[in-house]
């Protein structure tokens, strides 16, 4: 078993929380160990829970969708959530949820060791810019150390409110743009001769 599947059977058995008490299953995530780009949202919700993967209800079929709209396939990218067991009725995470949990989401980062991570929602923009406000901030590359975080509102709340749908949307062509230049970038520097702002 490669260090991803065994992190994965590892959080399908975690008890760390009292969130293990109510789930079904856990949600891991899922992707490629070599994805290069990291979705991170906020918690499993009902069919997640069913399921054990992660985006795979409403929201999902929309992430899906938004990610198509950028010619990106899911099989391509790695998706997970700050938490991994969905929170009775989905009330918002607990901090000592989220503290208990967010080591899992850190070791994945270190797996896979994407080089752009997109944030969906507060919660997961809290985890790497606690003080950043997602009004001022979504749609916009931010690096921190040797990534880039993208943050996005969540899409499960864009798909009730038809203004924060078309913010989605059009940050969602922007980051399209940006991971179209950074490969760019890439192809004009081969990796021997790294530049600074290369990304890949
Ligand atoms: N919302 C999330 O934040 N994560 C999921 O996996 C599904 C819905
Ligand atoms: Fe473990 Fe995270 Fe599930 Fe809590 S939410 S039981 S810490 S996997």
């Amino acid at each position: 078993m490669d260090e991803l599947e065994a992190l994965h059977q590892e959080v399908r058995g975690c008890t760390k929380c009292p969130l293990a008490r109510g789930r079904t299953l856990a949600v891991p995530g899922e992707g490629p160990r070599s994805a290069r780009v990291m979705f991170v949202g906020e918690a499993p919700g009902f069919h997640e829970d069913r399921q054990g993967r992660p985006f795979v209800g409403a929201a999902g079929n929309f992430l899906t969708e938004l990610l198509a709209s950028i010619g990106l396939r899911r099989e391509e990218v790695y998706i997970t959530n700050i938490i991994k067991c969905r929170p009775p009725g989905n009330r918002d995470p607990y901090m000592d949820e989220i503290e208990a949990c967010s080591p899992y989401l850190d070791r994945q980062v270190e797996l896979i060791n994407p080089k752009v991570i997109v944030t969906l929602g507060r919660y997961s923009l809290a985890h790497w810019l606690p003080n950043a406000k997602i009004s001022q901030v979504h749609g916009k590359p931010i690096r921190v150390g040797s990534r880039v975080i993208f943050p996005m509102y969540h899409p499960a709340a864009a798909l009730h409110q038809p203004a924060l749908k078309r913010t989605v949307e059009e940050d969602f062509r922007k980051l399209g743009a940006f991971l179209a230049g950074a490969l760019k970038a890439e192809e004009e520097e081969p990796p021997e001769e790294p530049r600074q702002l290369s990304l890949f």
